[in-house]
């Protein structure tokens, strides 16, 4: 059977897809597109079904309906014309057993007839090298977490998903991996993650979807999505520069509180709230905090623990 066609510079499309678990809708009617190159990523409460989109989309679940094409291909049954395409990072790594680091690449870069000078090149753009002969098992978790990505970009894949790359890494490891993830995103791949960090995905992602309990309720550039929940943004000066009362009639559209620190004025129109600030020499300890991706991911999936 011929493969329908689709467009080239849709690298991923998912029509309505639904997996169920038993009586638990993991995935209950999801559609997305990703375009080629594009950084995308999915955001949602434990359980929302990130996982489950992600390992649909990679052919490692099949779908109990609904539709998935990636670069025009259907991924399940398993697609040996797309596995080649792929990176694979999953949410929990396998290894080869009892293998060193160095070890563990390489036998992905033979699988994959890469050059074995690839495994020690991204043993070290992952700061891996001092740790290239130690098993995995004494990997911490983190060097861990860092030589599962590197083993799914040795065959330097169109299509790299990661699920909570930055999941148990240090500030400098995290800060690290965004830069090459970038840089793979800079050469034309096309990067699909999921994280719980939600500046990470402000910061790297060209747009988001969030996801709870199987759907996705909203998706949209970060910065798109801040935009669209219209919230005020927050300046603080510290308390005393300016009575309190003189503030709220000065902004009589923005909402003025103090406490024992701050005033805080949250308004929807900053430029000229610190205009007027600025104008009474009243910028003393100023801070100023806009909407961010967390705030509408609270807004959208509530602040409930979920199992
Ligand atoms: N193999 C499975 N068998 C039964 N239920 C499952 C299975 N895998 C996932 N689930 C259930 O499906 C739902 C979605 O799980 P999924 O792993 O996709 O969530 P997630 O968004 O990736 O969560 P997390 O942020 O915790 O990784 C959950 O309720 C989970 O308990
Ligand atoms: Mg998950």
């Amino acid at each position: 059977m011929q493969e329908p066609h689709e467009p080239a510079d849709r690298a991923i499309v998912v029509k309505d897809v639904r997996k169920r678990y038993g009586d638990t809708h993991a995935v209950d009617g999801v559609s997305l597109e990703v375009e080629t190159g594009e950084f995308f990523g999915i955001l949602g409460p434990n359980g929302a079904g990130k996982t489950t989109t992600l390992e649909m989309i990679e052919g490692l679940r099949e779908p109990d309906s609904g539709e998935i094409r990636v670069l025009g291909l259907s991924p399940w049954p398993r697609n040996p014309r797309l596995l080649p395409r792929f990176g694979v990072q999953m949410q929990v790594s396998s290894f080869f057993e009892r293998l060193t680091a160095r070890e563990q690449l390489r036998a992905f870069a033979s699988l994959y007839g890469v050059p074995q000078t690839v495994a020690d090149e991204l043993l070290e753009r992952f700061g891996l090298t001092e740790k290239a002969g130690n098993r995995v098992e004494q990997l911490s978790g983190g060097q861990a977490q860092r030589l599962s990505i590197a083993c799914a970009l040795v065959h330097d894949p169109d299509i790299v998903f990661l699920d909570e790359p930055t999941a148990g890494l240090d500030p400098q490891a995290r800060r690290n991996l965004w830069d090459v993830l970038r840089d793979i995103n800079g050469q034309g791949k096309t990067v699909v993650l999921t994280t719980h960090f939600l500046d990470e995905a402000e910061i790297l992602c060209d747009r988001v979807a969030i996801m709870d309990r199987g759907r996705i309720l909203e998706s949209g550039p970060p910065a798109e999505l801040v935009r669209g929940l219209g919230s005020a943004t927050r300046i603080a000066v510290r308390a005393g520069t300016l009575p309190v009362e003189e503030a709220a009639g000065l902004f009589p559209d923005a909402e003025v509180g103090e406490d024992e620190v701050s005033l805080t004025i949250a308004t929807k129109d900053p430029s000229g709230v610190l205009s007027v600030l600025a104008g009474k020499n009243a910028l003393t300890g100023l801070s100023v905090r806009g909407a961010t991706l967390e705030d509408v991911f609270l807004e959208l999936t509530g602040r409930e623990y979920r199992a």
